[in-house]
């Protein structure tokens, strides 16, 4: 087992950041990209896209269908329902705090969100658009649209949760929790892959969700790059608001936080390219709740925004 430091509060100069208050908890700065710098106008610009259903095909459905401020930017569903009903087989991911993420999808398919955010216009499933169709339909540039939406996306943050707090001044956790705690960081293994401020180590690793009788329902990692050791193997998602995005992982498979513990005190799903941190863990009744409780106090608050004109969401 890997012993890291569960939350790095020392923050590494990546890059310019126009996001100057930072939420306990996160890295003071985020990596934004030289040529697409945040600004007042492209986050209000892509405040706006992200709930305009005119980007998809039937202008039913925008980026905030699935990705509701309510919960925490998911949608509740197993799997995400685009235009004219169509279901892809994949479970919308939280956005907050995908600006400090390196890869983006289950998958890692895209290194950037200003790539990410023109990929669900055009996916069948999700708003089935081409950029030509949707530019001129808003009447901007394929440019504006991206730049705008990521500009938006990296705004949306989450920190200030009840464990920030006890980690910056050593109080605020019951003691169910701080068992909950140990538990994360010690006999549940968690912290090797949800590690960091945001809970993730943005690597990819084969839990067995995707194996179903002998075979996998879902290659993951293994599609982008061809590596046998990436059969199965998806994004660690970040643990920060767990408690809102219920049902769990890339399929949406798992119902509850409950059941998720489960998942993991068995060891996993056994197949050829588990990950070897994977392993039956043979936690207590009390330490499963303990870290049920623990995962529910990684509930903060979400904000989205620039701190001049900042929102806490619902
Ligand atoms: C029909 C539902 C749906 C719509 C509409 C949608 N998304 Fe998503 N989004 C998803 C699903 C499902 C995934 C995960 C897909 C995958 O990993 O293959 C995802 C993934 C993402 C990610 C990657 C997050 C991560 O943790 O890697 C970002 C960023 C994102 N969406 C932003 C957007 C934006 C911006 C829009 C609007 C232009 C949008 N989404 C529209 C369902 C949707
Ligand atoms: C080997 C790395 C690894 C370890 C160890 C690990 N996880 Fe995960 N976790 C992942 C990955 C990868 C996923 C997504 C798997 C998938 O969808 O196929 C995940 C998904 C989750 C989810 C679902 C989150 C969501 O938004 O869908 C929860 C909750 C979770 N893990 C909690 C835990 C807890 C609690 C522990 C310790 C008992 C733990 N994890 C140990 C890598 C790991």
């Amino acid at each position: 087992m890997r012993f890291l430091v569960l939350l790095q509060t020392t923050a590494l100069a990546l890059g310019q950041s126009a996001l100057t208050t930072t939420p306990l908890g996160l890295d003071v700065y985020m990596r934004v990209p030289d040529d697409n710098p945040l600004t007042d106008e492209k986050v209000t610009l892509g405040r706006k896209l992200f709930s305009d259903k005119r980007l998809s095909r039937d202008q039913n459905v925008a980026c905030a269908s699935c990705h509701d401020a309510k919960h925490a930017f998911t949608d509740h569903r197993r799997v995400s329902e685009g235009v004219f009903g169509r279901h892809g087989t994949r479970n919308a991911p939280a956005l907050i705090n995908r600006g400090y993420g390196t890869l983006q999808f289950w998958d890692g398919r895209s290194a950037s969100l200003d790539h990410q955010v023109l990929k669900p216009i055009q996916d069948p499933n999700e708003m089935d658009m081409t950029l030509a169709e949707a530019t001129a339909r808003l009447g901007i540039t394929e440019r504006a649209l991206a730049e705008g939406l990521a500009s938006y996306v990296r705004t949306i943050r989450s920190g200030n949760s009840r464990v920030d707090k006890y980690l910056s001044r050593g109080a605020g956790l019951s003691t169910e929790e701080e068992v909950g705690m140990r538990v994360f960081r010690l006999k549940g293994n968690c912290v090797t892959c949800h590690v960091g401020p945001n809970f993730t180590d943005e690597q990819f690793h084969n839990t067995g969700i995707a194996w179903r009788k002998g075979d996998l329902s879902d290659e993951g990692r293994f599609a982008v790059t061809q590596r046998l050791a990436d059969r199965g193997a998806f994004k660690t998602p970040t643990l920060r608001d767990v408690a809102r995005t219920a049902p769990y992982m890339h399929d949406g498979s798992i119902a509850t936080l409950e059941e998720v513990i489960e998942h993991y005190d068995r060891g996993g799903v056994p197949n050829p390219q588990l990950d070897l941190e994977i392993q039956p863990l043979r936690l207590t009744v009390e330490e499963k709740r303990a870290l049920a409780a623990f995962l529910r106090a990684l509930a903060g608050e979400i904000s989205e925004g620039l701190p001049s004109g900042a929102r806490k969401t619902p």
